[in-house]
């Protein structure tokens, strides 16, 4: 029978081709065999092989034996992060890049064009990636999860912040599934292993004063930096988690199981269930020690004493007086 030649080069037909050898990982498959499965030339899937190593994939071809897939890359791509990943809302739309200047920054311009609640946009690097307090965020290529995803609940401007903690729990319950480490958090928006920070959360809304239009929630998680990668800024008081474990993290199913976890705590916040996720918050995080805050531009110690039901810190001043923090700079105090 005459082979397709119409589209068999095409990236479906890539798809089928990688899925073919993926349920035979372990052995070789013929040329002629995907040729026949496929309905293409050997010619096309010789292309396709050449194309999926060229993406990173390690497939070893034989003469009279034919291909076999040896290892899948470790990159964020659509067809690995989708692949069982099978949550409702979250990630139900990713997008992937290479390089961006900052994933919240794509998701902002996705929101504008009216992208879908859920959507997740995840880079390897970020040339201008942001942090909070106007902050640069550290993004080296392939070597941390760089994403920002896309909700649009109904919430009033000042309820927002509740996100950050929800988004900050739900990372932790994710890296706890993924790798066994149990992260700390640090209010409002850091994560902190070994008494340094691991990651952080930057939320950024669109919203009018009585009605939130979107709100974009970017997660910076250090994973594979190396202890000589950091920049002389960031050294002595960042971690990845590679550092803690003594050994490479794959971001893939890394990436999945936090992705589960956002899913799973924004239902549950959107079911009003936000008093129990901020108890399992709570858990976590570094609370009755002494802490600096800085407020106003003046830093003082104080300590960190409790979260408030609507997310808030309170503090206890030196006088004893407990106030009520909206926004500000918290620092550990290592004694
Ligand atoms: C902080 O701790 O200051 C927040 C850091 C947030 C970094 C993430 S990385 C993905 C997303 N894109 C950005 O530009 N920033 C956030």
């Amino acid at each position: 029978m005459a082979k397709k030649v119409h589209g068999e080069e095409s990236p479906s037909i890539r798809e089928e081709v990688l899925r073919l050898l993926k349920k035979e990982k372990g052995r070789f498959v013929s040329g002629e065999e995907i040729s026949a499965a496929m309905d293409i030339s050997r010619t096309a899937v010789w292309k396709h092989i050449q194309a999926l190593r060229e993406e990173g994939y390690d497939i070893i071809s034989l003469p009279r034996q034919g291909h076999r897939l040896l290892a899948v890359p470790d990159r964020l791509y659509p067809r690995e992060i989708k692949e069982g990943l099978a949550t409702a809302v979250i990630g139900r739309h990713y997008h992937y890049y290479p390089v961006v200047d900052s994933t919240n920054t794509v998701v902002r311009k996705l929101a504008a064009e009216g992208e879908e609640e859920g959507t997740v946009v995840a880079a390897e690097e970020q040339t201008g990636g942001r942090g909070r307090l106007g902050r640069s965020w550290f993004s080296p290529p392939g070597s941390g999860l760089w994403f920002s995803l896309l909700l649009r609940p109904a919430l009033l401007p000042r309820e927002v912040p509740r996100l950050t903690l929800v988004a900050g729990l739900a990372t932790a319950k994710g890296i706890a599934k993924a790798t066994g480490l149990e992260v700390r958090l640090k209010w409002p928006n850091d994560l902190y292993l070994n008494g340094r920070k691991l990651g952080g959360i930057l939320t950024e809304m669109e919203a009018e004063l009585d009605r939130v239009h979107f709100v974009v929630v970017g997660i910076g998680l250090n994973v594979n930096v190396g202890e000589e990668e950091w920049p002389p800024s960031l050294r002595g008081t960042a971690i990845s988690l590679r550092e803690a474990c003594g050994r490479e993290i794959p971001r893939v199913p890394l990436l999945q199981a936090i992705l589960r976890e956002l899913d799973d705590c924004y239902r549950r916040f959107l079911a009003g269930e936000f008093p129990a996720l901020l108890q399992e918050w709570r858990q976590r995080a570094y609370l009755g020690c002494p802490v600096f805050i800085t407020l106003g531009g003046e830093k003082r110690r104080v300590e960190a004493v409790d979260v408030d039901e609507e997310g808030l810190l309170l503090i206890r001043k030196e006088d004893g007086e407990i106030s009520r923090v909206v926004a500000g700079d918290v620092e550990l105090i290592q004694e």
